[in-house]
């Protein structure tokens, strides 16, 4: 089989940390990278299933349209294709389907899915080498040394970059601009701002699996960390917050408690709340200034009838 897999999984420790200085802090937090454990994944799987999450579909209608102009401008034939934050890697298909890259490599926080996504890609394209890399991107890392380093596209759909502040953002994009070089590119899913219902419902699906994704959170909590603490003592809140322009996800108490993590006893206050995620919507025009800032320049855009969403191709600022 033509795959590798480098593993720079990050240490253990590492969720124990952030709940340690996460639940000390006022506001309580913890970061959203942390949802996607095994069966985080797949529930995030199963939101982009909702009637109400309408980023996938969007984004693959976007995609379906403009397949030709996206293809055309992307001119992906013998580049290295690499897309942080894979999951379970059927995006990538679209593309992989209409061109031929001279290589994969693959992205995620997550060992199991990341594995399993590539073998399946592995098996589908026997042609294609595929070097996995198993990597916790909101860390300095570097590629492999069997990356080639010129004619670098990096693809990163889904509107992932929404987890990040305005300056998390732009840290994120810089090192994307630097890995990717001059001659790099940039093809990158972004989700607008837009009603607030359409919004609020997206992140309160009526099946309740974004809820059930966000109180994982706490199930791993409590396996992982040996934790005493009630799932059930906590509901899941989601809206958007309008001046911020972004949704926020937080757990909120029901009731005045005690947390007791390791050696530590945390308090929670009725209706006190873990602010879980954020997820930042943009005007294309904000997202290109964005872009800019962080060393990119906007090639082309394309979005759905609706404006709900938005694709971006973008090169290196000096090109
Ligand atoms: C994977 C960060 C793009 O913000 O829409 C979906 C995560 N959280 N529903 C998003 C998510 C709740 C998602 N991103």
């Amino acid at each position: 089989m033509n795959l590798q897999f480098h593993d720079y999984h990050p240490q253990s420790d590492d969720l124990r940390r952030c709940v340690m200085t996460g639940f000390a802090g006022s506001p309580k937090q913890l970061p959203p990278k942390f949802f996607y454990d095994e069966e985080g994944s797949r529930l995030f799987a199963q939101i982009c299933e909702q009637p109400e999450y309408y980023v996938p579909t969007v984004e693959r209608s976007i995609f379906e349209a403009h397949a030709q102009d996206i293809m055309r401008s992307l001119g992906l034939d013998g580049c290295t294709l690499i897309e942080p934050g894979a999951g379970c890697g059927r995006k990538v298909r679209f593309l992989l389907d209409r061109a031929s890259p001279a290589m994969y490599v693959p992205m995620d926080i997550s060992a199991e899915h990341l594995r399993g996504s590539a073998q399946r890609l592995a098996a589908d394209y026997p042609d294609l080498p595929i070097h996995a890399v198993c990597v916790d991107h909101t860390k300095p890392y570097e590629l492999p040394d069997e990356i080639p380093a010129e004619r670098r596209v990096f693809f990163y759909p889904g509107s992932s970059l929404g987890n990040f502040d305005h300056s998390e953002a732009i840290r994120f994009l810089q090192d994307l601009r630097g890995k990717a070089g001059v001659q790099g590119r940039l093809l990158i899913g972004v989700d607008t701002k837009k009603s607030v219902d359409v919004l609020n419902r997206a992140y309160n699906d009526e099946a309740g699996v974004t809820a059930a994704f966000n109180l994982n959170l706490l199930h791993r909590i409590r396996q992982e960390l040996a934790a005493e603490l009630e799932v059930e003592a906590f509901s899941h809140q989601a809206f958007y917050n309008e001046s911020r322009g972004r949704i926020e996800m937080h757990l909120v108490s029901r009731r005045d408690q005690w947390v007791r993590v390791v050696d530590r006893q945390f308090e929670f206050k009725a209706g006190e709340s873990i602010h879980t995620e954020n997820s930042y919507k943009y005007t294309p025009e904000e997202f290109q200034r964005l872009a800019w800032e962080s060393g990119w320049a906007s090639e082309k855009v394309w979005l759905d009838p609706l404006d709900y969403f938005s694709v971006h191709l973008l090169k290196s600022r000096q090109g």
